[in-house]
């Protein structure tokens, strides 16, 4: 019995590892009123998909909007002085 749960616990990890590689090829659009966000997966293959998403297979953020975006993405790139940081780099009106 142990050895069935270990091996099935290491078969999801191994999943969730192989699914990990898959970030979106295509950007990510980002809907808000004072212009959309482009949010590209691969000018952020630095970074771990667990730092934006609860898994690292990614998905749907919950509760993602201008509170918990600005404090994930803008405190990111003014710690790290790269990516944008300015209003209108982000909010792209069309
Ligand atoms: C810097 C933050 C960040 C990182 C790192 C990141 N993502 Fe995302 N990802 C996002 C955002 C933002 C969305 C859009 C979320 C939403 O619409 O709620 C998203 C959406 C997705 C989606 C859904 C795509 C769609 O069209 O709805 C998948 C799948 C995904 N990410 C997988 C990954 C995987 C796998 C990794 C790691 C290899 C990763 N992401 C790393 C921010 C990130
Ligand atoms: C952990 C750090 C980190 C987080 C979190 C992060 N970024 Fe970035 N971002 C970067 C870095 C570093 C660059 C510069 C990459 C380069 O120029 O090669 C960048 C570049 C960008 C760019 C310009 C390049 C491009 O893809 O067009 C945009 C736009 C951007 N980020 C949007 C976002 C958004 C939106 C979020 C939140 C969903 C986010 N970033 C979260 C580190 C981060
Ligand atoms: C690094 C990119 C980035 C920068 C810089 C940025 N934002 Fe945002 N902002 C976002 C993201 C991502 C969202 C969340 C969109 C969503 O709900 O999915 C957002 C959401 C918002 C919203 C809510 C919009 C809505 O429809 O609910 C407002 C208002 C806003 N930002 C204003 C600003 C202002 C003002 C600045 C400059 C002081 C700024 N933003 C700078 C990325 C950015």
């Amino acid at each position: 019995m142990k050895i069935r749960i270990v091996s099935l616990v290491a078969a999801v990890l191994f999943a969730g590892a192989a699914f990990a590689a898959d970030a979106p090829a295509a950007p990510v659009t980002l809907q808000a009123k004072n212009g959309n966000v482009t949010f590209n997966h691969k000018t952020h293959a630095a970074v771990k998909c667990e730092t934006c998403h609860a898994t690292a297979a990614g998905g749907k953020i919950e509760g993602f909007g201008k509170d918990k975006a600005h404090a994930l993405c803008v405190e990111c790139h003014k710690k790290e002085a790269k990516g944008p940081a300015k209003c209108a780099e982000c909010h792209k009106k069309a």
